[in-house]
């Protein structure tokens, strides 16, 4: 693991809603974090070992703070029951600087934020940036319960009514989407983060939007694609080095490097935070990650080593 890292400390918890924890993290020399902008996450290396990523849901102005916030999985592998069950005001913790794959469009003629649970986290950064630079933004917020909703009052005090839905006051149906889409005027940027079957709902209704209009973030890695093919052997051809491995169809090419005793920088190994983003010199990509638009994935410039592999038999990275 070569990710930058520096040491924080927990500074305060607070309960935010039903099973969902604000942590704010600062330096414990007091200095200031290095900067970010809204969409930012972080990850943070557990002491249990494991790693996970947070978005970070303060005031992007802010320089002496980290805010995340954690929902308690009830099928956490250990992160958020970790977090949940043993982490304490006080406790160092290795976090990385903050990495943006969902960046802010703040000169958008509207912002529409869809959030869906735990997804309110960047979205509530964003709204706190657009309220900063007096842009237009709508706010819909969708929870199972308003008992689960987050934040809900640091929205609204920021000067633009949430629209709240909580699935268990409408017989558990979840917010309709599409209607919020068609709603909105040409020109305006969707931004939506939440559970899987929300995100897939925003897409299907975002289809139709020119490319660019439509910004997403997966916690997790989006199930593959009904028609993806099954991962097949390719060369790994190392620019730098000028070096070729064979990277085997039950390997990623992470893995490959890793093994090989190269190095390289990574996270998540999920395809969702992007630390493991590499430039293609040759070779056509294909893109398993959970990260890249569809017009980023056409362009074939970069690709995340940890889930994409190869169309065809060689690829050529910039390693
Ligand atoms: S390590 Fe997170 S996208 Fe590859």
């Amino acid at each position: 693991m070569t990710e930058q890292t520096f040491e924080a400390r927990v500074h305060r918890m607070e309960w935010a809603a039903e099973d969902i924890l604000a942590v704010e993290l600062r330096r414990p020399d007091g200095e200031d974090m290095p900067a970010f902008t809204a969409g930012a996450h972080i990850d943070l290396h557990l002491p249990n070992g494991l790693l996970r990523n947070y978005s970070l849901l303060n005031d992007s102005a802010e320089t002496r703070r980290y805010v995340v916030a954690v929902g308690l999985d009830a099928a956490s592998r250990g992160g958020s029951r970790h977090i949940h069950n043993e982490m304490r005001v006080g406790q160092r913790l290795r976090i990385s600087e903050p990495r943006n794959n969902f960046p802010l469009e703040e000169s958008a003629s509207l912002v529409v934020l869809i959030a869906g649970g735990i997804g309110v986290t960047p979205l509530v950064c964003m709204a706190r940036r657009l309220a900063a630079l007096g842009r237009p933004y709508e706010f819909h917020l969708a929870a199972r319960s308003k008992a689960r909703a987050a934040f809900v009052d640091d929205i609204n005090a920021l000067g633009h009514p949430v629209h709240v839905h909580f699935d268990d006051e409408h017989g558990g149906a979840p917010l309709a989407i599409a209607p919020i889409v068609a709603a909105a005027p040409a020109g305006a940027h969707f931004y939506c983060c939440g559970p899987g079957p929300m995100l897939a709902a925003f897409e299907a209704a975002a289809a139709g939007l020119p490319e660019g209009f439509a910004h997403v973030e997966y916690f997790q890695a989006k199930a593959p694609a009904a028609d993806a093919p099954a991962p097949g052997a390719f060369k790994l051809i190392l620019a730098k080095s000028g070096e070729t491995l064979d990277v085997p169809a039950n390997k990623t090419i992470l893995e490959t490097l890793l093994e090989a005793g190269f190095d390289a920088d990574y996270s998540c190994q999920d395809g969702v935070c992007g630390t493991c983003e590499t430039r293609i010199l040759a070779g056509v990509a294909d893109h398993r990650d959970s990260i890249l638009s569809n017009g980023e994935r056409a362009a074939n410039k970069t690709m995340m080593i940890c889930v994409s592999r190869c169309v065809g038999d060689s690829l050529t990275l910039d390693v």
